[in-house]
């Protein structure tokens, strides 16, 4: 008798029984995952902290992927499947943001416990980071010499990334391929075309809408970083060597994709 009680009619193979070779801890390769958590110290958050910080590696790895599927989408003209994979891209930044909270019910006494076996180590030197903001237009080689302690594979990654056309690169094109001129001196007026012009370029201007969500959630996750970091160290200085909260808060400042922004003074 099959799980769902039915005695009757021929014996029925159960879903997923065919090839048999995988299992759910094979195919995650959770054995792997699972061992790659190792505290530097004994004290008790460091788990927490470890364990926030994979988290959002492996979530700066897929948006990486959505992110590169996206630029190509926009420079074959798809622009659905584009505006498909931001909906994601920004479902998973909001998580990123939301995810800070879960950092905080660590006290400072308690981080101070394991900060100092930290450095230099600093998410100051997340090599997916800086890609993200590299794909996204925010491209400062000076960054590559933040890079030491990285390999060569990660190296190669960034400098990469730096040559890479970016996503403002790849949403010019799909403004091109509709007859839009995007010369410095053009872009503007294309830009306002688009926006006042909806009966015809309502795709662009939703997708320039996505592009936009997704710089202001990244600029969201930098003010909620350093919200936590003033809480957690004050005004101490970053284990990476900046000046810690002053730093982070300049940063924030910065957007992939100025121009969407000055569009809003012209409308
Ligand atoms: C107790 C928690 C944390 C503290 C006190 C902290 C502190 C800092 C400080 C002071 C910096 C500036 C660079 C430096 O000198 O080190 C920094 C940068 C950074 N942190 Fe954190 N951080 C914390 C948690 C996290 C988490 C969970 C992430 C997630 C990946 C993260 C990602 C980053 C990134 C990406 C940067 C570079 C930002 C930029 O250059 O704009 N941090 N952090």
């Amino acid at each position: 008798m099959g799980i769902d009680g039915d005695a009757s009619g021929p014996p029925r193979r159960q879903f997923g029984e065919e090839g048999g070779r995988l299992s759910y801890g094979g195919y995650l390769r959770l054995p792997e995952l699972l061992a790659q958590q190792q505290p530097q110290s004994q004290a008790p958050d460091e788990l927490l902290f470890i364990t926030i910080h994979q988290v959002y590696e492996l979530w700066f790895k897929l948006l990486l992927h959505e992110l590169e599927g996206a630029r190509e989408a926009m420079f074959a003209g798809e622009l659905w499947k584009a505006r498909q994979l931001f909906k994601r891209v920004h479902a998973v930044e909001r998580v990123l943001i939301e995810q800070v909270e879960v950092l905080e019910t660590m006290t400072p006494q308690d981080f101070m416990e394991f900060r100092a076996k930290l450095a230099p180590a600093s998410g100051f030197q997340s090599v997916q980071f800086r890609e993200l903001e590299f794909l996204s237009g925010l491209r400062d080689e000076r960054y590559l010499g933040s890079f030491r302690h990285v390999s060569d594979e990660e190296l190669a990654r960034l400098r990469r990334r730096l040559a890479e056309p970016t996503l403002w690169d790849a949403y010019l094109t799909a403004l091109s391929q509709r007859g839009l001129p995007v010369s410095d001196d053009e872009i503007m007026t294309s830009l306002l075309a688009v926006a006042r012009n909806r009966g015809s370029y309502d795709d662009l201007w939703q997708l320039a809408e996505d592009l936009l969500t997704h710089d202001e959630t990244a600029a969201l996750w930098r003010m909620r970083h350093v919200q936590m970091v003033e809480r957690q160290i004050g005004t101490k200085s970053g284990t990476g060597g900046s000046t810690g909260a002053p730093y982070l808060r300049g940063r924030a400042r910065l957007h992939y994709f100025p121009l969407l922004w000055e569009l809003r003074a012209w409308l």
